[in-house]
């Protein structure tokens, strides 16, 4: 169980992202091909969001394809899209052995039409479940913010404040980002919930996505509760 230093941060941890990097390196390490990696980071993902759920955190953000991911090669792209096909499936099939309720983030609509009716099913089983899991697809976080402008526009507003962004933004049903996670080795953001970052603690680890396990969730929470959180105060 995960130690709490109440001396140090008294801010519940209510929503936790990730930025699943490491996968092709895992498979590259194993001779293997890079969509393998991913293979076995679709496993990790169930796992990480069981832990986060075990956890009691309302809300799990996961970036599994960004805007830039369809640069990558056509093999690679068509590998991510069949695996996101037999993970909705599997998905479908547990959604009521579990208490999690699936958003997808992105821009979905230019998905296959199979995947879409997929996703929009799953989202539609679980809305009435618990733990809000949100897993970004055709996500980028500058066309998230185009994108809330231009509804906000669409209402005929002429001027914003930063609550009506946060309410068009796609995470609006999610508390305030807390804690974003990075494996991977890599120290930047790309283009991932840049807005919902402004006060999120930043986690940064070597561990490789496909090797992340309830330990490794667990670490990433107790460096969460061992900070100190001011939101600009003193
Ligand atoms: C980044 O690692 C990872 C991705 C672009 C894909 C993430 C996908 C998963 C974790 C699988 C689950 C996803 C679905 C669709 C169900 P990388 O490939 O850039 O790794 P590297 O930095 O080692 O090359």
């Amino acid at each position: 169980m995960i130690k709490i230093d109440a001396n140090t941060n008294s801010t519940k941890l209510r929503h936790i992202a990730f930025i699943m990097d490491g996968n092709g390196r895992w498979a590259e390490k194993r001779g293997m091909p890079r969509e393998y990696g991913h293979k076995y980071g679709a496993k990790t993902l169930k796992t990480v969001i069981e832990r986060c759920a075990f956890h009691g955190i309302e809300a799990a953000t996961f970036y599994a394809f960004s805007t830039e991911n369809w640069k990558r090669p056509k093999k690679e792209v068509d590998a991510l899209m069949n695996l996101l096909d037999d993970y909705l499936d599997r998905l479908l099939k547990d959604v009521d052995q579990n208490d999690i309720r699936y958003k997808f983030i992105g821009d979905v609509s230019v998905l296959k039409d199979t995947l879409c009716d997929k996703i929009y099913m799953l989202e539609d089983k679980s809305k009435e479940k618990k733990h809000i899991v949100n897993i970004a697809l055709n996500y980028g976080s500058k066309s998230e913010l185009v994108m809330a402008c231009n509804k906000l526009i669409v209402e005929g507003k002429k001027q914003v404040c930063e609550e009506d962004i946060e309410r068009s933004l796609y995470t609006s049903e999610s508390p305030s980002l807390d804690l974003l996670v990075r494996t991977g080795g890599e120290l930047r953001l790309s283009n991932f919930l840049l807005w919902q970052a402004a006060y999120a603690e930043l986690y940064f680890t070597d561990v490789l996505w496909p090797d992340m396990d309830e330990k490794t969730v667990d670490l990433a929470v107790e460096a969460f509760y061992k900070r100190k959180r001011r939101f600009g105060s003193v």
